[in-house]
């Protein structure tokens, strides 16, 4: 079984994803990075030379293969859109929506806001606000439980999810 960690850019996918890992003893799958290794090009540079479609599809292929594996799993920010994906994460695993306010992931995203498509050319607060209010009902139909990650500490979340039925043994 995984554990899939969804939610909007910047809202601590993967940095929780290790502390995780280390106290569930599972590998942790970064998909991006793991999307970037196999093309040998950063996501950056598959969005411009292949668009953003072929960016998804590299996502669903990979969120495929862990069908029957056990990771905890960082997904990029828009895998939960497509119904697909999202049956596909429910049929494998528990789903953990991490949630933050647009104010937090802007300051967040301070940095690496150029290695993120989506953002680039100077997104502000506007714009985050309403990306997140159009993904948000996909990131809800995906998830089974909701952490809030504002004005908290790492550890902090990582222990609200260890406590969640699933994980708490
Ligand atoms: C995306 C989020 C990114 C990355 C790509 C697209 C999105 O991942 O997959 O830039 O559509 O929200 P992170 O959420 O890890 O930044």
């Amino acid at each position: 079984m995984n554990l899939f960690l969804i939610g909007f850019m910047g809202c601590g996918k993967s940095s929780q994803a290790p502390l995780l890992s280390e106290r569930l003893g599972l590998p942790v799958m970064e998909m991006d990075r793991e999307i970037e290794e196999r093309a040998g090009m950063t996501i950056r540079e598959i969005f411009e030379r292949f668009g953003e479609e072929d960016f998804r599809m590299r996502e669903s292929g990979l969120l495929r293969e862990l069908g029957d594996k056990s990771y905890v799993v960082s997904c990029g920010g828009g895998l939960p859109l497509l119904l697909g994906n999202r049956r596909m994460m429910r049929e494998s695993g528990r789903v953990i929506y991490l949630t933050a306010a647009p104010e937090t992931i802007l300051k967040r995203l301070e940095r690496g806001r150029e290695e993120r498509p989506l953002l680039r050319g100077g997104a502000g607060l506007s714009e985050i606000r309403s990306l997140m209010e159009s993904r948000e009902k996909h990131y809800r139909a995906a998830a089974d439980f909701l952490v809030a990650t504002d004005g908290r500490s790492p550890e902090e979340i990582r222990e609200e999810i260890l406590s969640l039925p699933p994980f708490s043994g």
